[in-house]
Order: structure tokens, then sequence, then C-alpha cells
């Protein structure tokens, strides 16, 4: 759990100090005065990027030239980790005095559990999106899958590069380079497809009992995970190639990019076989992504063998006080969360129970 933020020309902040406690910490301040920001601070030092600036240089105080981040969390030991970000030079890590080099150890140092209105994109966005979620959650707990990943996107960066070439030059036949990217592409998407239909079914797992737990509702949310590629692990390599690569060669080279792996793969929600997407109200998707982002709790716990810290941003909106209050039973057995708001009536409206020892207001002047 998170003891100690500091942050330096970070955003709206020249510097800040803010002490953390086990329970709920209630970040209270009006709009504008910083609450987001420093959930980004505490999601950078694990993610290694915001969640919503594209750029680290977005989150460089304006007039500056670097952001500082300092934090102290416990989890069996108690640790010190910095995360330093410098226009034009880029970022740094040290944990526990030591400085990472690769960011792939960053990720996933300190597991957390982030939820925010932005979230809605998930639920009812595009594939990529759900992508793009599913890809940092796995990263968290497994490297071995963020390192796959890295390395799929680098193979197919090289094999789209290559297609362009080919289309430029008129060549439109599979050939000898094509097939040595093919071998290396086919064992990644192999590891990656296995691993994300594994989290997937735990995820399944996690959302019916919690959709049982908190609605005592015979309803239930699932996720269908469909592969673009269905590759087993003991089918044959040179099948594949043939039936995804060679078969629709042509196609690629037209259009200059890969049309099959992981980059197509959909995950498609599901609240009592409906899907999400086209059905489902406002508060219906928020309750859902709620209830997703427990189900990644306990997984991250289950794997980690440590409860991750809960961000919460604007957790009520679109919520009526029924479904708050249910969440909120669920929240308050949590070790640590931090929850932002601007208005304490509204939290106790929703449930929170403001006066009692295991919650924390931490204003934000
Ligand atoms: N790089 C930056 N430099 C200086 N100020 C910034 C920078 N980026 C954002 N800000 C400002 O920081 C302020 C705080 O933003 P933040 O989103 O953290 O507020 P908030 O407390 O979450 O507000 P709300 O209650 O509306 O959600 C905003 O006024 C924004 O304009
Ligand atoms: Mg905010």
């Amino acid at each position: 759990m998170i003891r100690k933020l500091y942050v330096k020309q970070f955003r709206i902040f020249d510097e800040k100090t803010v002490y953390l406690f086990p329970g709920i910490n209630i970040i209270l301040g009006k709009n504008g005065t910083g609450k987001t920001s420093l959930l980004e601070a505490v999601y950078f030092m694990n993610f290694s990027k915001s969640f919503k600036a594209p750029r680290d240089d977005d989150m460089v105080q304006r007039g500056k030239d670097y952001f500082q981040i300092y934090t102290e969390w416990e989890q069996a030991e108690y640790h010190r980790a910095s995360g330093n970000f410098l226009r034009n030079k880029g970022k740094r890590f040290i944990f526990d005095g030591e400085t990472l080099t690769k960011i792939s150890d960053v990720v996933g140092s300190f597991p957390m559990v982030f939820q925010s209105p932005e979230d809605y994109r998930v639920t009812s966005g595009p594939g990529a999106e759900r992508r793009i979620y599913f890809d940092r959650i796995i990263s968290q707990v497994s490297r071995k899958y963020l390192q796959d990943m890295m390395q799929y996107r680098k193979v197919l960066k090289n094999r789209n590069a290559y297609l362009k070439q080919l289309c430029e030059s008129k060549k439109h036949r599979y050939t000898r380079q094509l097939e040595i990217y093919d071998i290396q592409l086919i064992p990644l998407i192999r590891r990656i497809t296995t691993m994300r239909e594994k989290v997937i079914g735990l995820f399944n797992r996690h959302l019916k009992i919690l959709y049982g737990e908190i609605f005592n509702d015979a309803g239930v949310g699932k996720i269908r995970y469909k592969p673009s590629v269905q590759i087993a692990e003991n089918s044959d390599t040179e099948q594949i190639r043939k039936e995804q690569s060679e078969k629709q060669v042509e196609k690629e080279i037209a259009l200059k990019r890969t049309l099959w792996g992981p980059n197509y793969d959909q995950y498609v929600f599901y609240r009592n076989d409906v899907p999400l997407i086209h059905y489902a109200s406002q508060g219906e998707h928020k309750i859902w992504m709620t209830l997703l982002k427990l189900a990644e709790g306990e997984i991250i716990r289950s794997r980690e063998k440590a409860e991750p810290v809960f961000l919460f941003d604007d957790l009520f909106a679109e919520l009526d006080v029924g479904n708050s209050r249910r969440i909120v039973e669920n929240i308050m057995t949590k070790k640590q969360a931090l929850i932002t708001t601007t208005d304490l009536n509204d939290l106790r409206r929703h449930g929170v129970k403001t006066g009692e020892k295991d919650i924390h207001i931490i204003e934000i002047p």
C-alpha cells in the first residue's frame, strides 16, 4: 500500500506531499485542484506512463522542463521509488536505490487497479480500446507477456514496412523474407493468445462471483475472447503460416499491412448474454466496468500474492445510490483505496461512512 506521494513540477503542482493510510483515502477538492493529477502520478509509477496524456511532456508543469514523482509504499517490505521525466531527455525510474534500465521492469512493480470516467471507452468504444485495456492488465501481472508484446510489435512493424516496400516495387507475392517474419511471429502469437485466453477465463470466474455477491443477481457479466488466429499448443507452425499468411499475402501487400494476429483479436462484453455495447445504459456500462475493475483486483491479488491499491477517480458518476452502496461495501473490504471527490456529502449519500476510522480525508486546497 502506498504511504507517501511527493510530486514536483507535475501538472498544477509546484510541489506537493501527500501521506496516505490503510483503508479508504478520500482526496477531496474543488474542480481543477489536481485530484486526478495525483492519481495520475501514482499510476505513472506502475505503468511508466499516464492514463490520459499521450505524451509524458504534457505532465510537466507548464513553463518547466522536468517533473519528479517520489513514492513510498509497503508490500512485504517498505519500498521507495522515484520517477523523473526531463523534456528532450526522457524518463528514469529508481526503485530502492537502483536505476531500472528497462521499462518492462517498472510495469507491475507496484500493483494497482485504476478506474476513471475515461473507462467508458473500454466498454463502449472500438475493439482497440479493449485490447489496450487487457494488454495493460496482463502486462502488469506477467512480465513475459509484456516482453512478448513488445517483441511482437517490433516484428510486426518491420513486416508492415516490408509489405509497403513490396507494394511499392510491385512484387505481389509471398517471399522468403515474409516467411522469416512469420516464423518469428507465430510462436509469439501463440503465447500471447494463450495468455489472453487464460486471463479472460479468470475474469469470467471472478465476474460471476462479483455479480452474485454485489447484485445478488442471477445476471452474469461475461467476456468472450475471439482470437483472430487460433494456435493450439501442438499445432503446426508451417500450416498456420500457409493458412494465415500465404493465403492473404496479395491483399496484405496491396494494403501494406498485416491482416492477422493479436491486433485483430476481439473481446466482447456481455450482460445476461446480451452484448453490452449495443444495449446497456450508461449506468449499466459503469456497473459492468466497476465489476471488471474489482475482478482485476482479484486477479492481481492471486497472482502477486499482494492486494493492489485501488484508485477510483469519480467513482460514483452515473451510479444510483443503491448500486453505489453495494459497490462501496465491497471497496470497504480492500486494504487501500484512493477515491477522489468534490463533495463529501455526495460520498456519504453513496454509502461512504466518512466518520469511520478507516476513512481518511485528504483535502487539496
Ligand atoms: N502541464 C500542466 N501544467 C500546469 N497545469 C496543468 C497542467 N496540466 C493540467 N494542468 C491543470 O491542472 C489542474 C488540475 O487538473 P486535474 O484534472 O487534476 O483536476 P481535478 O481536481 O481532478 O478536477 P475535477 O474535479 O474537475 O476532476 C487543471 O486546472 C489543469 O488545467
Ligand atoms: Mg478530476
